[in-house]
């Protein structure tokens, strides 16, 4: 599966010894997002803003027009948008949560509820900012992480049909569907899930957006596993998902291939004026919204380039043989691989570690040690809940660790080397040691939080 462009422009990567690798991680509290750059061989830990962009972006980027109000770069990507999505309405923010921010803040009442099948982070923290309630309705099926069901980011409809019947009906404010769940192991959404959203939100009278970070991976996935779309394009079947929704919301720093950037799409006149209002307050004018002309030349050709069925085609393979490697090697990954990252089962590989030790993290840590590789735990560091001590007394239901791929930045051989690494760990995955907090701030633990290595047998050594 040949991706359809060669490297033209290449930065080096760092290579350090294993004992400086100790050191900075020591130095780091051990917590990877405390790591510079450049004591990083492999940097898996987001595919957000990572990307590498192509001459044509590039060449486009020298075009930026940087008027103030009304920019020619502002019409070329307004238009380019606006055909993609449908639209009548777009403003431009500086990145995703610049949006949930702007639309929350509009459009939620304090006191409401945000349905979704699994807000992320940022999006949740949005929600909550602007008083309302961000609850997860997200399917059963994705609670089986070695099943194949091809659409395990779905909604659990008969949990939305029963809150917007039930006692609560009158509090629902919204229901934002993320595609593809990022939350829940990458999975995509279906496009009959859309459908069913859209006709229980019109017939309640509440509004669905989506959360369209990844709309291009989701739209490929859709086209491969969905019955009835084989024929159609991916750039078609997301216009089409688009199309289903009364608004979004994107974080363009994914599928917009681009470093920075998002996007607020509305029907709505008066939500519009809301948003208009508060983006010029806090983002900038409604034809830059904390963005230069040169990010959205950038963006407009991105968004052209990300639909190409060849290149969606040759990052699914390449993900695809990435978890096959890694599958082969004795670790077991959320199934099946989607497209923005593999999800791996670190609860299974290290049974030696209760979720005190937190495991995850623990074999995110083992992947830098041995291998300058950088990646996110999503287990119970990230989501479980802490006494004042540190100690963890709500473990999260799943042990997992995040390589997230940044787009067209790294080769197969690369993605070799991540799989011989973990395969090491996997020969012996008793040697990996378990970690104890020793700081957390009170909020975003993952971010900020310092810990210390325990020792193989247990306890701590210092
Ligand atoms: N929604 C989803 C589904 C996301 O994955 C992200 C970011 C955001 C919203 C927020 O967008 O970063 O542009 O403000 N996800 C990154 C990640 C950070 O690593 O998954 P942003």
């Amino acid at each position: 599966m040949l991706p359809p462009y060669r490297i033209k422009v290449v930065e080096p990567i760092p290579f350090l010894d294993p004992q400086q690798r100790r050191e900075a991680l020591a130095d780091a509290g051990y917590n990877p997002f405390e790591l510079r750059a450049d004591q990083i061989t492999i940097d898996l830990l987001s595919d957000s803003g990572t990307g590498a962009t192509s001459a044509a972006q590039e060449a486009a980027a020298a075009l930026g027009d940087e008027s103030y109000a009304g920019a020619r770069s502002w019409f070329r990507f307004r238009d380019e948008v606006g055909d993609l999505t449908g639209y009548p309405h777009l403003l431009p923010v500086h990145q995703g949560r610049a949006g949930e921010r702007v639309l929350f803040t509009s459009l939620l009442e304090p006191g409401q509820l945000c349905l979704s099948n699994t807000h992320f982070d940022t999006t949740r923290a949005n929600v909550t900012l602007a008083g309302a309630e961000a609850r997860d309705l997200p399917s059963p099926a994705a609670f089986d992480l070695d099943s194949a069901d091809p659409f395990k980011g779905d909604i659990d409809l008969d949990a939305l049909a029963a809150t917007l019947t039930g006692p609560e009906r009158d509090r629902v404010g919204l229901v934002l569907i993320t595609i593809t769940n990022n939350g829940l192991g990458g999975q995509p959404v279906s496009m009959a899930n859309l459908t069913a959203v859209r006709d229980l939100c019109r017939a309640h009278g509440v509004p669905f957006f989506l959360d369209a970070a990844r709309f291009a991976e989701n739209a490929w996935l859709v086209g491969q596993r969905e019955p009835g779309y084989r024929d159609w394009t991916p750039r078609q079947i997301a216009t089409h998902a688009f199309g289903l929704a009364d608004g979004c919301v994107v974080s363009l720093k994914k599928d917009g291939l681009s470093a920075i950037g998002g996007l607020i799409g509305l029907r709505d006149d008066d939500l519009f004026a809301r948003c208009e209002a508060n983006l010029i307050a806090t983002e900038g004018f409604s034809t830059y919204g904390g963005l230069a002309g040169h990010d959205l030349e950038r963006l407009a050709q991105g968004l052209r380039e990300v639909v190409d069925p060849a290149y969606l085609r040759a990052r699914a393979a390449s993900t695809a043989r990435l978890a096959r490697l890694v599958n082969e090697a004795g670790v077991d990954t959320v199934q099946p691989a989607g497209i923005h990252a593999l999800y791996l089962n670190a609860g299974r590989l290290l049974p030696h570690l209760s979720p005190a030790e937190f495991p995850g993290h623990a074999l995110g840590c083992q992947l830098y040690l041995d291998g300058g590789i950088r990646c996110a735990e999503l287990g119970s560091l990230y989501l479980g809940g802490m006494d004042d001590r540190h100690r963890l007394v709500t473990p999260a239901p799943f042990e997992l660790v995040r390589l997230a791929i940044p787009r067209r930045v790294y080769t197969d051989t690369h993605f070799e080397y991540v799989a011989a690494v973990l395969a090491d760990i996997a020969k012996e995955p008793g040697r990996v040691p378990g970690y104890r907090v020793v700081s957390s701030p009170p909020l975003l633990r993952h971010f900020k939080v310092r810990l210390a290595q325990l020792p193989t047998g247990g306890g701590s050594t210092d």
